[in-house]
Formats: C-alpha cells, structure tokens, sequence
C-alpha cells in the first residue's frame, strides 16, 4: 500500500508506481490518498500529466493545524486498513517528510504493518521545521529506509539505522518528463509573456517560516520587488503564501501565477537564470538542471546541491535581491554547475532499486 497527499509526494512516487505496475506483477500496489492537498492545481494535475495511476481511495482530510491534519489522516487510515476491503498490506511505502507520510507510517507501525520509508535519511538539522521533526519520527518507525544520497546513508547510520541506498526518484521523473518539458517549454514560456531568449527568475515560497510572519514576508516581497526591476520574474503562489500575500499579491510588476502543474514548472525552471524558493524539490530539481538556486532558508536537506555554489542558502531578506541579481548577472555560472557531478542522486534509475527491495 503506497499512501500519498501531497504535491512533493506525487512527484517522487510517479517513477516508482510506474516501475510496480511495469515490472513487477507480483506487486499487488494500492495507491491511497489522504486528501492533505486536494486543489485541481495542487494533486489532479500531477496524476494526470505524470501518468500515474489515481487512487483507489482519497481520505479527504484537507487543511488544518498540524495535530487536527496528522490525526484526521491516522483515524482515516487505520478505519481503512480495520474496514476489511482491504487485504492487510505487507508493507506500507510512505514518500518524503510531508504530515500525510508521518500520519500514515505511524498508523502503519502501531498495526505492525512492516513501514518502508521513501526518502528515508534527509536531514536539515533544524527542528523548527515541521519537516524536520516528520523525517526523525518516520525513519525511527520504519523498517526499509530507502536512501536518496550518501549524505542520506549516512546520516541513518548516525542514528543507528541501515539504509539501502538507491538513488533519488525525483531524478528519475525529471530524466523521464524531459524531453515532454522540452516539447512544451515554449508554449508554456509564451502563455506567461516570455518572449523568445527572455530570462527571468522564478520564485517559489511556501515555508510556514518565511511565509505566516507577515513582517518578513513583507521584507521579502520587497526583495522580490527588487529583482523584479529590470528582471522578469514569475511566481506561481501556493495557497498558504497566497493567503498570507494579501493586497500585495496585486502588484504589477510581478507575474504572480496561480500554483503550477509538473511540466509547467520545470519548463519555466529549466529556462530561468536563477530561482529564488525555499522549496526542497526545487533546490535539487534546480540542481539538475543547471539552473544556479538562491535558497531562502538557513539549512538544506540538501547538502549536495550546495556545491560549487550551485545553491547558496541567504535567510536574511535584505540580501536576497543581490544574491539573485548576482547569479544572474554571473554567466558562466549555469555552465560551472553543469561541470558539477550528479552522481550522488543515481542514476536515473531510483525507482527499479526501490521496487526491487519492495519485492523481497
Ligand atoms: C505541505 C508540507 C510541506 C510541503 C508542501 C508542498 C507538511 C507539514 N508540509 O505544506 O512539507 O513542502 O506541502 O506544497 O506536511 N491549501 C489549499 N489547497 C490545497 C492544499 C492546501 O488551499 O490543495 C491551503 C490551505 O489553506 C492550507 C494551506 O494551503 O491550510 C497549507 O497546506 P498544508 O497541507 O497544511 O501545508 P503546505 O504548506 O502545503
């Protein structure tokens, strides 16, 4: 049983289900969603423009405080798993650091159903980050720690756990999209104004850190202002910092965007001279692409994508405007990180060494 809720999630286990349903007819897989993200924009278009088979049950939880969210999905699964429509799983694989993943490998734990944990290891070192608190309890509840990096192993065995290393998923689904993002990037450049060999800088904000403090949100919304003074820049906005933009979100000069579907935001990153997010999928999908990254945050699950200043982390407001002009203004830089080894991530097949271990 493989339970996803959220838009990070349905990235990672695209390349994974599709590899089950492919290959491994021995994999009875059933696909749950809890209902954590439930907008069109948010969940549907990720099934749909990934090919990934829909679930056979949405939970239909939605939004709320991190008890009200994590709990609502515990007593939603575990009805489910004691219903009887469903043969007890022999194992349960849950994606990343989202609430939906610590929810479903704690219900799944507490029933003795055997928790494999997909993307098992990262660590940012800051448990302010509700993430960060998810990640530990999940790795300590589960049985197979699937591991993305070396930095991933590693730090599991610090915490006494072994981890089976098997590359990064989302590696996978961005090499397998590729050449549909190519195919596309075009269109999707002119529905939002870009014109021919235009740059621009594509922001994305969501974390509670940066984004439910409206004074440094303001502060960084003028950094954003900044850049975008001589600068295109486009920014698909999450429902949470929509929320939190208010009358802002109304300014001219930034093309603010509703959230964005797969394709559509690695065709608009793949062309950007920098990207300006605290996102974790961005940093590495930045990383890949070759696209130079301004993180705003003060740690990163992430560690690899630091190197050779491919992603800088620059927390304080203020700075974030000439970290970005300077990235780009820098251009040899995308070309540097091209020079810089991906290896760390796999190699591009993550998902055949996950269903592998998943059979046996
Ligand atoms: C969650 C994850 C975060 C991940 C992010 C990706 C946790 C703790 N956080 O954060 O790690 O990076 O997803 O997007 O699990 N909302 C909608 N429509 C939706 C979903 C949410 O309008 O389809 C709004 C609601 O107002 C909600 C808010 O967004 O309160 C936040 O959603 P929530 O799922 O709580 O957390 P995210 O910020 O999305």
């Amino acid at each position: 049983m493989l339970v996803v809720g959220a838009r990070p999630n349905f990235v990672k286990c695209a390349p994974v289900m599709a590899e089950i349903f492919s290959k491994h007819p021995r994999i009875d897989l059933t696909v749950i969603h809890t209902g954590q993200h439930y907008d069109l924009e948010m969940s549907e278009i990720f099934f749909h423009q990934l090919g990934s088979p829909r679930p056979v049950v949405n939970l239909r939880v939605g939004s709320g405080t991190h008890a009200t969210q994590t709990l609502a999905i515990m007593k939603r699964l575990e009805d489910l798993l004691l219903c009887g429509w469903f043969q007890r799983p022999d194992i349960m694989l849950v994606p990343g650091d989202v609430n939906t993943t610590l929810a479903s490998a704690l219900c799944a734990a507490k029933l003795c159903i055997p928790v494999a944990h997909l993307e098992a290891g990262m660590r940012s070192g800051d448990m302010t980050m509700p993430e960060e608190v998810n990640r530990k309890l999940i790795d300590h509840c589960s049985t197979l720690h699937l591991a993305p990096t070396p930095t991933a192993m590693s730090n599991l065995k610090r915490e006494g756990i072994e981890g089976h290393y098997t590359g990064d998923t989302m590696f996978d689904a961005l090499l397998g999209m590729a050449e549909t993002i190519l195919f596309r990037e075009q269109f999707v450049r002119e529905k939002f104004g870009l014109h021919n060999e235009e740059r621009h800088v594509l922001v994305t904000l969501h974390r509670p850190s940066n984004v439910d403090n409206p004074i440094r949100l303001q502060r960084i919304w003028k950094a954003i202002n900044a850049i975008s003074d001589g600068t295109r820049v486009v920014f698909p906005v999450h429902p949470r910092t929509r929320v939190a933009l208010g009358k802002h979100g109304n300014d001219a000069a930034i093309n603010l965007v509703q959230p964005l579907g797969y394709i559509e935001t690695m065709a608009l990153l793949r062309g950007a001279s920098c990207v300006l997010s605290d996102s974790g999928g961005i940093q590495k999908e930045a990383f890949f692409l070759n696209v130079p990254c301004v993180t705003v945050r003060t740690t990163t699950e992430w560690p690899e994508t630091l190197s050779g200043g491919a992603n800088i982390l620059v927390s304080e407001p203020e700075k974030l405007a000439d970290a970005v002009l300077a990235r780009v203004n820098d251009g040899e830089l995308s070309r540097r990180i091209a020079g810089i080894s991906k290896h760390d991530f796999g190699d591009g097949h993550a998902a055949q060494k996950v269903a592998d271990l998943l059979e046996r």
